[in-house]
């Protein structure tokens, strides 16, 4: 299915009429992070079903909500649940949603996910300040961009040597720095799954450059750029990449949801730190 702007501009006609707040900035949570969509303030929350052309998360750990209210005086619209490819979605349909808050007047995309530390430095529970990418599932022909390009909505070819916003990053890090919290920063990759990588994957990955893995986030921030709107991403590491075989350890989506609890708070802290500068 090929969607069109006539099909974005429909979905955000929904939202506005049931409720006339302005949007300044997206919010996308990842697995286990969603409990950060109920700190907004004088929230309104859209079930995704009800929306024209949006599609449904079925993943334990993703809701389906659209929610848009106020965080530090900013006003927000909240992704709470996330979908992914390996639901059986296509990457245009995955980032819909992210259209349809461009269309909203969204300038700043802000995304977090749960994701697989490749980097040996990490541990559980470190946040991650995304400063590049490998899009293994974009680079291998699935990708949000590929068909035919509306210039309405971006150019044909993009840039991606100033994907995730300078000035934001270096927000972030000084938001971390005031309130005591690590902040690491790295490349993520990004892969299909749903199974989590072997052993001999992890260990490619690490000697690509990776420090963190997932299934999520790039395709997002793909349709972001496209769109001229600024990106900041953090990964939330919610376990370690598992590189060798025949020992007792298994990754699993329990321990992902388990970890992603320590990442709430200091992500909220982030979070507000940033929005706070940008009122
Ligand atoms: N790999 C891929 N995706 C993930 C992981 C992982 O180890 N952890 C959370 N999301």
């Amino acid at each position: 299915m090929t969607f069109t702007r006539a099909d974005y501009e429909k979905a955000a006609q929904f939202i506005r009429r049931r409720t006339n707040t302005s949007v300044q900035v997206g919010l996308v949570l990842g697995s286990g992070l969603n409990v950060l969509a109920d700190v907004l303030e004088d929230r309104v929350e859209i079930p995704y079903q009800e929306i024209p052309g949006f599609p449904q998360s079925t993943v334990e750990g993703h809701a389906g909500n659209l929610v848009l209210g106020r965080l530090e005086g900013i006003p927000v619209i909240t992704q709470k649940g996330r979908v992914h490819l390996y639901e059986g979605y296509s990457a245009q349909q995955i980032t819909f949603p992210i259209r349809v808050m461009q269309m909203l007047g969204i300038r700043t995309l802000i995304l977090t996910n749960a994701a697989g530390g490749l980097n040996r430095d990490f541990a559980v529970g470190d946040v991650m300040l995304i400063n590049d990418h490998i899009n293994f599932v974009g680079m291998a022909g699935n990708n949000p961009l590929m068909g035919r390009n509306d210039p309405m909505l971006g150019e044909r070819f993009v840039g991606m040597a100033q994907t995730y916003d300078r000035r934001l990053r270096e927000l972030a890090l000084s938001v971390a720095a005031e309130n005591d919290l690590q902040l690491r920063q790295g490349v993520y990759v990004c892969v299909s799954g749903p199974q989590f990588e072997s052993p001999a994957e992890i260990r490619a990955l690490r000697l690509l450059g990776g420090d963190a893995v997932g299934m999520s986030t790039v395709h997002e921030v793909l349709v972001a750029r496209h769109g001229k709107t600024d990106v900041l991403a953090f990964s939330g590491i919610t376990n370690r990449a598992i590189d060798a075989i025949d020992t007792p350890l298994e990754t699993s989506h329990g321990e992902v949801l388990e970890s992603s609890r320590i990442l709430v708070p200091k992500l909220e802290t982030l979070l507000r730190g940033v929005l706070r500068s940008l009122r």
